[in-house]
């Protein structure tokens, strides 16, 4: 750890959402960090230093393109560090270090509780790398640590709200498209809120980071188009916002996933609200009610969820 200067993530889908949350989180902790798919990692490795460690992330760790990239890694020089939930994958022997996830197997083909096991194996990382670096006193990485404690309480406080979300999943079951818009952390969560649901609905979602869709996007949205806001507290909340206003202005028909403390700032139609954390822990409880989501707009839609359409559970071509 000593010796590491940066982090490259690399990973595929869902894993890929998590390598983004773990940039940002060393970002916040002034440690510098990128995230590619693995699929488009190629002329990158070619300009990897000794001081970067690269960290792939797979559930399966059988996934072509991760591994393809893991090799190119390692031939330029890099080490790399594996997070992946099975033990004995081809990834964990091609890495040199292992954090294996221990999620239990994971039968269903959309990835729910393996992405958690990622994001909680990164901010373990993230954490234990900010402590080494100096970038966390005792007295910060204690409370990082806490917070890090606290989140399978807020959890099970989200999971008892699942009928509120199957009620406004359930309104929206005929709906073609969806639009899941955040800032900052909570940007790849939108990404994985929206992927979700194109995985088990086959209906078109889009996430968007919400600056962005002034810059162009806002033009799609019509009376009624569902769009799901993530805006837990965060520095960047007013924004947050204010994009919404702008959303509804063109008609958009918001749900906003918001704590107890931003509720008061945003202005929604319906809200799911959850416990409220740390800016940097949102993450691990905003992605809960979009998995709820697109299952119940999934089983409304009567979509075989475990088994969706056109999709294998580990992908092993190129
Ligand atoms: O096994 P992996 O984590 O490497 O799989 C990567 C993606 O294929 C995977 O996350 C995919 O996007 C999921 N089906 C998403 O739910």
């Amino acid at each position: 750890m000593r010796s590491v200067e940066n982090f490259q993530f690399i990973a595929c889908g869902t894993a890929y959402h998590a390598a983004l949350v773990g940039r940002g989180l060393l970002e916040h902790f002034g440690i510098s960090a990128a995230a590619d798919f693995a699929s488009e990692f190629t002329d990158r490795a070619r300009l990897l230093g000794k001081g970067t460690l690269v960290v792939a992330i797979s559930q399966s760790g059988e996934t072509a393109d991760t591994i393809f990239a893991v090799r190119e890694a390692k031939a330029a020089g890099a080490r790399v560090l594996a997070i992946t939930n099975t033990v004995g994958s081809t990834l964990t022997r091609e890495a040199d270090y292992v954090l294996h996830t221990h999620c239990g197997p994971e039968i269903g083909v959309a990835s729910t509780k393996a992405f958690l096991g990622q994001l909680a194996a990164i901010y373990l990382v993230a954490g234990h790398f900010a402590a080494v670096k100096g970038r966390l006193d005792k007295t910060d990485a204690r409370a990082y640590a806490d917070e890090l404690l606290r989140i399978p309480r807020h959890i099970e406080e989200i999971l008892v709200r699942e009928p509120e979300i199957e009620k406004i999943a359930a309104s929206f079951s005929s709906s073609e498209h969806f639009l899941f818009i955040s800032r900052r952390l909570n940007f790849p969560i939108a990404l994985e809120g929206a992927l979700k649901i194109k995985e088990i609905s086959y209906v078109h979602a889009e996430g968007y980071a919400a600056g962005e869709m002034k810059h162009g996007p806002i033009a799609i949205i019509y009376k009624g188009m569902p769009l799901l806001a993530v805006a837990p507290s965060s520095s960047a909340l007013d924004l947050m916002a204010g994009n919404i206003e702008e959303a509804k202005a063109r008609g958009a028909d918001v749900v906003a996933i918001v704590d107890e403390v931003s509720r008061k700032t945003i202005k929604a139609a319906r809200y799911i609200v959850l416990p409220h954390t740390k800016e940097i822990f949102s993450p691990l409880l905003t992605v809960i009610p979009l998995q709820l989501f697109a299952y119940h707009v999934a089983l409304a839609k009567k979509c075989d969820i475990d088994k969706p359409r056109n999709l294998a559970k580990s992908v092993t071509v190129r």
